[in-house]
């Protein structure tokens, strides 16, 4: 039976092929991609970026169990071609408005196993997305073993990505030859040089205008386990001849890798059909192109929830937090216990004098004695007993609830799973309906543990775990910080109280490890950011440590600490980082006695992190960054390096984008300036800065000097 179907739909194919493309273009025709099979009805599909070849001919498709024939005898029913040209809005985001303009190809096929196949193509003027979706006759369940895309990239060049782990993100960025990448997380960035810029033989070096920035990650990661890069090893040398001289070219090609099941198969699905996220490449000609790219978002489903959203809203927030990282007080109920009643309306005085938002508290609830997340015994299987809804004896909720509500702060809920998902999971309904009836309306989570009976952080099993949470809180109307997450791939769209993740290293590592090194706060807005916001809580003001080092309440909890943890940046980096580093959860992530009466904490009383607009202006990664955000009619800019020093010119030509609404005319700004001290250095001086009133207009040029491991932030308000 299976055969006369599958010698109808041949016949049918071939009386209709002839007129079938498999080739899509963006818009701009600037971006080619070509679908293709062989004879034995293997996918393939390859791409050139200005006509010339940008990933060479790559495989596609799926193994799996039970004999099911996901990857071969394909042929094509029918190609279908559209197209989308579309603006929409969300409710918080870099930018507020944004434009869904794309190409696509959807290319039907058939096998002779009966599996049906759409491979659909989305081609966007700043990349590529494409997806499967699989539909096998009689069957009630898909089991995975294999994904076998492969992205081929014909010419070798740059990378900067952190290894694979189906565990952790927090790891530290590496800058390598693609060549020499045996594995990578996504977004995996890199950018590729075009035979013409290579060195000739003669040793000219010849135009350098044709480099290709791209990085490759997945959208829309719903239920399916995450996808890493492994080397095929498969480095092929192919020849070109520039300007007469023959090239020799080197081919690096990197495969899928899903997170597996403890059984190592990698999905299951309990129906007879699945649809893969979108595997995507952010394609630029320069590299601040790709933090400007939309495509991850618009490769995701339009917002689900309805009615009045406006319990989702961005927000400025300080916690009681860094003092547990630098070990000066405890989760856990003791002398040094953190989250106390009086600590608490600490935090939130302060909050309600300083213009912040919301206030998040850490160790407030019973159970912190059973945590084993720390570095030395994560991966162990859990045995930790955390209660979401009984707060420690000397942290009295009520009372607190009800001090924050009269000073109108927000109080951010905080549940550490330590990874037992399972009974996270098993309450969820009635944890989340208890934290909102207490009136809180925004909760931080965090998996730093290993999860139970053998599951990985990245598998399936816990992708559908975090879209539980993400879907319970929705119905509590609850938003979501998430640590130890699945990295972003763009539901933030669909479920917008998904606000921010964690999913790299951050603030935390400075406090009790050798710390981030300078050049990762600039490798993130290219690689980790191109995913969405990160909760990385910047803005430490005591950098050296110089108020909790020797104190006598301070014990070390961290098996990753040496005694000598610092920040390393300067103190206007900090400043800087609340811009670069997009969260629309900010963080001021010091303990607030280091920002009592320090003058550059205006900065943060200034900041709004509800944006309208963003661009990023200049920048390479891991070497520098500049990046402005308008939000309502101010605009805040933020600048950094790595531990070289730097100067940067930054046209002001932004500030047009607002006239004023009297006279249509172009208006003026006065800008206060945080800057590097002349005297600073991360290592040496690193808090050393400088605060300077400008007044400017969009007519003007700003000269910027940053120290090595240095910043600079700019606010920029209407003058009257
Ligand atoms: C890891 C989180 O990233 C961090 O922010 C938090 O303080 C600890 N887990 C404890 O929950
Ligand atoms: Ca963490």
């Amino acid at each position: 039976m299976k055969k006369i179907i599958f010698i109808i739909i041949s016949l049918l194919v071939m009386s209709s092929c002839t007129s079938h493309k498999t080739e899509v273009s963006s818009p701009n025709n600037n971006i080619r991609l070509a679908f293709n099979i062989d004879d034995e009805g293997f996918m393939s599909y390859n791409i050139k970026v200005n006509d010339s070849i940008f990933i060479d001919d790559s495989q596609l498709g799926f193994e799996a169990k039970d004999g099911l024939n996901l990857s071969n005898s394909f042929e094509i029913i029918k190609t279908e071609f559209s197209s989308k040209d579309e603006t929409w809005e969300q409710i918080w985001g870099e930018n507020k408005i944004i434009r869904n303009h794309y190409n696509e190809m959807a290319v039907h096929l058939a096998n002779i196993d009966s599996i049906y196949l759409t491979m659909r193509f989305r081609l966007f003027d700043d990349g590529i997305g494409f997806r499967y979706e699989y539909r096998v006759k009689d069957i009630d369940k898909i089991i995975l073993t294999d994904e076998l895309t492969t992205f081929n990239i014909r010419n070798n060049g740059v990378s900067w990505s952190i290894p694979a782990s189906f565990e952790t993100y927090e790891l530290l960025y590496r800058t390598l030859p693609l060549n020499e990448v045996d594995n990578a997380n996504t977004p995996f960035t890199f950018k590729t040089t075009r035979p013409q810029d290579y060195k000739t033989t003669s040793q000219q070096s010849v135009s350098v205008s044709e480099s290709i920035y791209a990085s490759i990650h997945e959208a829309a990661l719903t239920d399916f386990p995450e996808m890493t890069l492994k080397s095929t090893d498969n480095r092929q040398q192919t020849t070109d001849f520039v300007h007469n001289e023959k090239l020799t070219i080197q081919s690096s090609e990197f495969k899928v890798q899903l997170a597996p099941y403890p059984d190592k198969t990698k999905a299951i699905f309990e129906k007879d059909n699945f649809i893969s996220p979108w595997r995507t490449i952010q394609i630029s000609n320069t590299a601040v192109g790709l933090i400007n790219s939309n495509l991850i978002l618009n490769l995701n489903e339009p917002c689900v929830l309805e009615g009045d959203l406006s319990w989702i809203k961005p927000m400025k927030y300080v916690g009681v937090w860094w003092g547990m990282h630098l070990g000066v007080e405890s989760w856990v109920m003791d002398e040094r216990h953190g989250a106390t009643t009086e600590n608490a309306k600490r935090y939130i005085d302060f909050a309600a004098n300083n213009n912040i938002d919301a206030v998040l508290f850490e160790g407030w609830n019973v159970g912190w004695e059973s945590w084993i997340g720390t570095s030395e015994t994560q991966g162990e299987t859990s045995s930790q007993v955390f209660d979401y809804t009984q707060a420690y004896a000397d942290f009295d909720l009520d009372e607190i609830m009800r001090y924050a509500r009269e000073k109108g702060i927000e109080v951010i809920g905080h549940h550490e799973t330590g990874g037992d998902v399972v009974s996270y999971e098993n309450q969820l309904e009635e944890i989340y309906s208890w934290t909102k009836e207490k009136g809180i309306n925004s909760v931080k989570t965090g998996y730093a543990g290993g999860l139970p009976n053998g599951h990985n952080h990245h598998g399936q099993y816990n992708v559908r775990h975090y879209r539980k949470v993400v879907e319970t809180a929705a119905k509590h109307q609850i938003t979501l910080d998430v640590h130890e997450p699945i990295k972003p791939t763009g539901i933030r769209r669909t479920y917008p109280n998904m606000m921010t993740r964690e999913g790299a290293r951050g603030m935390e590592w400075n406090a009790w490890s050798e710390g981030n090194p300078p050049e990762h706060h600039v490798m993130l807005p290219f690689t980790r950011l191109l995913a969405g916001p990160m909760d990385y809580t910047p803005g430490t003001f005591d950098i050296l440590f110089e108020n909790t080092r020797n104190s006598p309440l301070r014990k070390k909890w961290n098996g990753n600490d040496k005694g000598n943890s610092r920040v390393n940046t300067t103190l206007a980096k900090q400043l800087a980082n609340w811009v670069i580093l997009y969260s629309p959860l900010q963080m001021a992530s010091d303990m607030i006695e280091h920002y009592e009466g320090h003058p550059a904490f205006q900065f943060f009383r200034d900041f709004n992190p509800d944006c309208d607009w963003s661009e990023a202006l200049q920048g390479e990664p891991g070497e520098y960054v500049a990046i402005v955000r308008r939000a309502g009619t101010n605009f805040y800019l933020g600048a950094a390096t790595d531990g070289e020093a730097r100067s940067i010119k930054i046209p002001l030509s932004f500030l047009s984008c607002q006239l004023s609404a009297v006279s249509g005319q172009q208006l003026v700004y006065e800008a206060t300036i945080y800057s590097d001290g002349d005297d600073a250095h991360w290592e040496t001086n690193p808090t050393s800065y400088k605060i300077e009133k400008k007044t400017v207009s969009s007519n003007d040029t700003l000269f910027i000097d940053m120290a090595a491991g240095g910043g600079c932030a700019v606010v920029f308000k209407i003058e009257n």
